[in-house]
């Protein structure tokens, strides 16, 4: 399949106008469109449509078990498609649209292929102009994951998209850099009103427990090593998000971090914050440092992380060690896609 590639910088000119008419058609007509939004790209079907949905699993590779999320262009739409309730209105209110999914009892207008046959669906509001203009375009709830191959970290620009996705999609919509970088927060809503946080994301557990005051966090967000070990066994869970370069997380000063370096085989490189990095190519090698931003600009290391992970895959390297992030707020996001991405291989020094 030839894949059309087209730059969207205003989505109101005349010449974006008629591209995002040609997309919305698509997707109407049961093709894939990918498009950005301020989390990461989506790659987008018609969620009231089965065999367009069925398309995006083959597309990705992605296991038919793991669910879509259902994206709208406004709030209210939310009802067409699952029963939602006061909680959910009061989470509209104060986020979206923006990077939060809400999961709620499915309604009959959802397919099963989207919601992976779960009686729940999550939705989603998307903030970003590209993606509100195609959803309008297209009158269709659109059905979409990240646009990576299954496995491979989430794209935040077009080029990462081309580079898993030409060929397997009508159209990309290129939106330049995705203005978060991690993907959306998901919160459940439980029958008891309370919520259960089951990705973190940019709208942090702080900002929600001001809107819904209890908020449980699911074991799988945070699930780390227990008590006391060094390592946690490889492959304890399947990788994600995961460059094909080894990658580990260590926890320890730079001194630390140098001397275990220095102990490994092969070519080691170090993922470091800024502050560190001339003490790392002083002391180990220049060339293999990379730079993941300042120490405390945690949404900086929000949005360069996929990018990295990306990038670290062309050094050929054969492991890349890399800082813990703090658990709190944003950094819980960073911290969740980073143990995934090293296979929960934590190493404390
Ligand atoms: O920021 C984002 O959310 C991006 C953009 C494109 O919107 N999308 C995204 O989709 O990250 P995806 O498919 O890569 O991640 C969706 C996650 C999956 O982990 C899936 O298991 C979960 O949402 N999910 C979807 N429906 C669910 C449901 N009914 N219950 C629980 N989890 C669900
Ligand atoms: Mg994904």
């Amino acid at each position: 399949m030839k894949t059309e590639i087209y730059q969207i910088d205003s989505p109101d000119s005349e010449e974006s106008r008629s591209v995002l008419a040609r997309a919305g058609e698509i997707l109407r007509l049961g093709g894939l469109v990918v498009f950005p939004t301020e989390t990461v790209y989506g790659l987008g079907a018609d969620a009231t449509d089965e065999t367009a949905a069925a398309r995006i699993y083959a597309a990705k590779g992605r296991p038919s078990d793991n669910p879509l999320i259902v994206h709208i262009e406004n709030p209210a739409d939310a009802q067409k498609y699952a029963v939602t309730g006061e909680i959910y209105d009061r989470l509209a209110e104060a986020f979206m649209p923006g990077p939060l999914t809400v999961v709620m009892p499915v309604k009959q207008t959802i397919p099963s292929t989207v919601t992976a046959g779960l009686s729940t669906v999550a939705i989603r509001c998307p903030s970003h102009p590209v993606a509100r203009a195609l959803l309008r375009a297209a009158g269709v709830p659109i059905a979409a994951p990240s646009a990576n191959l299954s496995g491979s970290p989430s794209p935040t620009c077009a080029r990462h998209v081309a580079e898993d996705m030409a060929g397997r999609v009508e159209m990309i919509l290129d939106g330049g850099d995705s203005e978060i970088g991690l993907e959306s927060t998901i919160v459940k809503i439980e029958e008891d009103e309370s919520l259960t946080l089951l990705r973190p994301g940019a709208i942090t557990p702080a900002m929600l427990t001001k809107v819904v005051p209890i908020l449980h966090i699911a074991d799988a967000v945070l699930s780390a090593l227990p008590e006391g070990a060094t390592v946690l066994s490889p492959g304890m869970k399947y990788r994600h998000y995961a460059p094909h370069t080894d990658f580990v997380l260590v926890d320890g000063t730079p001194e630390q971090v140098l001397s275990f370096a220095k102990e490994q085989n092969g070519k080691v490189g170090i993922l470091c914050y800024e502050e560190d990095l001339l003490f790392f190519e002083r002391n180990f090698k220049a060339d293999r440092c990379i730079v993941w931003g300042k120490k405390n600009d945690t949404p900086e290391q929000a949005r360069r992380l996929f990018t990295l992970l990306r990038e670290a895959d062309k050094l050929s390297l054969d492991l890349i060690l890399a800082p813990l992030p703090p658990k709190e707020e944003l950094g819980m996001a960073l911290y969740n896609r980073m143990i995934r991405a090293a296979a929960h291989r934590i190493v404390h020094l």
